[in-house]
């Protein structure tokens, strides 16, 4: 029997999961089916049981449900207990096993795709939501000279400062404190990259040869990428190499083969001219 998967949502339409999957099972040979879920916004956990009960293997899951999947996993795993969500689900018998790969797949990119390692660096994240508390750990693993967050609400940045005390030294802030720093990298983990809404990044922020690295992918040069370009940056990233990363973890964990991402991401680049 093909095993099966699916990536929960809502919506759901957009995602570009069952692609990256079914390119994944294609060139590792691996027997499966990878479809997207739409569930009802009250009704996560009964949609992920169901998929159990016919016999489904395990499950991604992406917007808004992401803390959800983490509240009804039996085994979190450290990555999805730091980051208090998570993005893949594994089903073994009726104990549902919790990861969160999205703070890998965006260091994987950062450091092998783009080749920016991040050792010694300055690192800066605009945002202190749920995308940036899965990225520190794996950020501060790297060994980053600084590891930054700032925050329009500048009190949720310096709770994450608190959470995350025991494991990482962050620095923490509201924009206005960062006018003087410097950054090698800076990721925007914000939604702003889904509006058009630009951050209030002062001038003199990105050092020579710095990254900008925007999490939203698919949508061209947003309003961050923008900014960056105007400063002068000219390497710049959406998070398409993330989505893929992250994406190979999971199929890794779930059939213990990991496909090769390069053509993947290649296939999905939206050009950022
Ligand atoms: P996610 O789980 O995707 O990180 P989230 O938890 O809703 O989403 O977090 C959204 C992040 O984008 C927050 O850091 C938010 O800042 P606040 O904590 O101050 O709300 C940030 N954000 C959203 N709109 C913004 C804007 N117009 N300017 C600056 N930051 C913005």
């Amino acid at each position: 029997m093909t095993d099966r998967y699916a990536v929960i949502g809502h919506p759901i339409a957009h995602s570009q999961s069952p692609r990256i999957h079914s390119l994944f099972a294609q060139a590792t040979g691996q027997a499966m089916a990878y479809t997207a879920i739409e569930a009802p916004l009250d009704g996560f956990a009964d949609t992920v049981r169901s998929f159990m009960a016919e016999g489904g293997r395990g499950v991604n899951v992406t917007l808004p449900f992401k803390l959800q999947a983490f509240q009804i996993a039996t085994d979190p795993m450290e990555s999805a207990r730091l980051a208090g969500a998570a993005n893949a689900l594994r089903f073994e018998g009726d104990r549902i096993r919790a990861e969160n790969f999205d703070g890998v797949g965006l260091v994987r990119d950062i450091q092998h795709n783009l080749a920016m390692p991040l050792a010694g660096r300055r690192v800066l994240i605009c945002g202190a939501g749920g995308a940036t508390r899965g990225a520190l750990l794996p950020l501060a693993q790297c060994r980053p000279a600084v590891l930054a967050v700032a925050n329009r609400t500048a009190d949720t940045a310096h709770q994450l400062r608190r959470d995350f005390a025991a494991r990482i030294d962050l620095q923490t802030g509201g924009y206005d404190s960062l006018p003087g720093e410097t950054f090698d990298v800076v990721i925007n983990a914000t939604s702003t990259g889904l509006s058009q809404t630009p951050l209030p990044l002062p001038a003199g922020l990105f050092a020579s040869g710095a990254l900008a690295y925007e999490m939203v992918y698919g949508k061209g040069l947003t309003p961050f990428l923008r900014q960056a370009q105007a400063a002068g940056v000219t390497r710049l990233a959406d998070g398409v190499g993330m989505l893929v990363e992250q994406a190979a973890e999971a199929f890794d964990w779930w059939r213990g083969v990991r496909p090769a991402t390069a053509p993947v991401i290649q296939q999905l680049t939206v050009s950022l001219a």
